[in-house]
């Protein structure tokens, strides 16, 4: 893990208070004819984030700088408890004025192969090339406590190295298929943000940051920005072991 940077808050709400401050002074810092290429991961840890967006910076941005994008959604309708698209639309996206026609949902509701398949030509189609691929400009990724990232979880790592950016996963337990981005993409981003809170994360946290022999079966651990910077927000709970 080379030089990635290590933010530890004391709780998850000031992790959240933080990295909104962030997010506002980046989009300030853009070009105003620019747009920003943000992709964001789903599950619970977003969740505070996007809360305290929609209530502390609803106008204090300009929304329509930015492109949405997704890391990985879970294969079923946007309207489905499980939709990573459903829960930020219902806590963030109702509340700030991103134009819909910025926001590119994965289509969890399509044919997974398929969806994977448009999904990688949107991205080709609105994120410009930098190295020879997509280059995002923000990338706001999870962590489980197996060490999965995206839905790139242990058992099928080799999605990580896939050749294609977007690919079919099968969560392990669930079974549930899942659309994700792959590491090349992952790894081609301007700046990628681990957000990571809670205790259960604390061993994986370790292992990852610590445990360079022990670290390569975890997906979470191939993410390193090749020519780009890699932050880790996490908070005393997740950082305990370190
Ligand atoms: C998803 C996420 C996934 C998530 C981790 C952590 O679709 O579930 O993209 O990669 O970031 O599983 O999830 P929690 O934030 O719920 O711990």
């Amino acid at each position: 893990m080379s030089d990635s940077e290590i933010k530890i808050f004391s709780n998850a709400e000031i992790l959240a208070q933080s990295l909104a401050r962030n997010f506002q002074h980046w989009m300030a810092q853009a070009d105003n004819d620019k747009k920003l290429n943000l992709a964001l991961s789903g599950g619970s840890t977003p969740q505070k984030i996007f809360k305290h967006l929609a209530e502390n910076y609803h106008n204090l941005i300009d929304w329509t700088k930015l492109n949405l994008f997704w890391v990985d959604e879970r294969c079923v309708p946007p309207d489905h408890a499980d939709s990573n698209y459903g829960m930020t639309r219902k806590l963030l996206l109702e509340k700030v004025n991103i134009p819909p026609e910025q926001v590119f949902r994965m289509k969890g509701e399509a044919e997974p192969a398929d969806e994977a398949r448009r999904y990688e030509a949107s991205i080709s189609a609105h994120v410009p090339q930098q190295y020879n691929m997509p280059r995002f400009d923000w990338i706001w990724l999870g962590m489980g406590d197996d060490g999965h990232t995206a839905s790139i979880f242990p058992d099928q790592l080799a999605l990580f190295q896939a050749a294609s950016f977007c690919e079919v996963a099968i969560h392990p337990v669930s079974k549930q298929k899942r659309i994700t981005l792959t590491g090349k993409i992952l790894n081609n981003a301007a700046k990628v943000s681990f957000l990571v809170t809670g205790n259960s994360k604390a061993e994986m946290i370790h292992t990852i940051l610590n445990q360079p022999e022990s670290r390569e079966k975890f997906p979470a651990a191939h993410v390193n920005p090749s020519e780009g910077k890699l932050e880790w927000f996490l908070d005393q709970s997740a950082a305990a072991n370190l």
